[in-house]
């Protein structure tokens, strides 16, 4: 099935993605959790290509927590070899698409080898324009506030801002994705109804949508059943829903 751009439907600006039950799915076949992780990597290439062709213009996948490192040690080098690993393989791919790929999270705990990957990646796409991909990876919303609040102490310190000044737009440019408009679609796929310390800040206004769908299963026509389920979303932003059609009568 393919997507086509738009079809007179509202296409969400910016997906993010909790992509949930790898482990699940190797599980039930009795193969290792890694080989579920193996599995996904092919789900989240297939993910890339259809949100930017339905016109998605930013899309932020949840790769790695910062609760993911209390995980088997062998898993957590698994996933790092697979990071790497996939990182050399799609780069050059995705830049060649128009794909800008960016990392947010504390990059710093990761190995000196992926690190570079990392920064390789992000400065050989910096320009590209056909959507942005937010890889998170060490990830977690709490880190992403508190990071943002020991900026803005800094600058008070400093005495380049006044304690009493600071406000939501401050802060807010000083958190990893301040200069992407919020998700418009969260999809967690796996079955959980959690936020799991992702965007925790950006998702105030989100859709919501979640699917029992395990990640490795998780189609093409899933991804699509999920852009019609956002399409048919009032967001009201807490207004009443007669003002809502009022405005979009304008
Ligand atoms: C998501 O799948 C991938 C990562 C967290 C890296 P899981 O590994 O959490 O899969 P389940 O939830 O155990 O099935
Ligand atoms: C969230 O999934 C993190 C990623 C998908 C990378 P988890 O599987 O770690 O979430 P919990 O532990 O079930 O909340
Ligand atoms: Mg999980």
């Amino acid at each position: 099935m393919v997507v086509k751009a738009n079809e007179g439907k509202s296409v969400p600006g910016h997906v993010c993605i909790i992509m949930d039950g790898n482990g699940r799915w190797a599980k039930k076949r009795l193969m290792p959790r890694t080989f579920g992780h193996k599995k996904g990597v092919e789900t989240t290439r297939a993910a890339i290509e259809v949100f930017a062709r339905a016109g998605v213009k930013h899309l932020s996948l949840f790769a790695f927590s910062s609760e993911n490192w209390n995980r088997p040690a062998d898993e957590v080098n698994t996933l790092m070899e697979l990071f790497l690993h996939s990182l050399e393989k799609n780069t050059p791919e995705l830049n060649a698409k128009g794909i800008r790929i960016r990392f947010i999270g504390d990059r710093s705990a990761f190995t000196a080898q992926l690190q570079g990957e990392i920064s390789a990646t992000e400065a050989l796409t910096r320009d590209n324009q056909t959507m942005t991909l937010n890889v998170a990876a060490n990830y977690g919303g709490q880190w992403d506030i508190v990071n943002a609040a020991r900026q803005l102490a800094s600058k008070v310190e400093k005495g380049l801002l006044r304690a009493e000044n600071i406000n939501q737009k401050l802060l807010e440019a000083e958190l990893s994705l301040a200069d992407t408009p919020d998700p418009d679609l969260f999809i967690r796929t796996g079955g959980e109804h959690r936020i799991s310390n992702f965007l925790i800040w950006q998702l105030a206004y989100t859709e919501f949508v979640f699917t029992d769908v395990l990640w490795p299963d998780f189609s093409e026509q899933e991804m699509q059943f999920a852009l019609d389920e956002y399409s048919s979303r009032q967001r009201r932003y807490g207004k009443t829903g007669d003002q809502v059609e009022a405005d979009q009568a304008c």
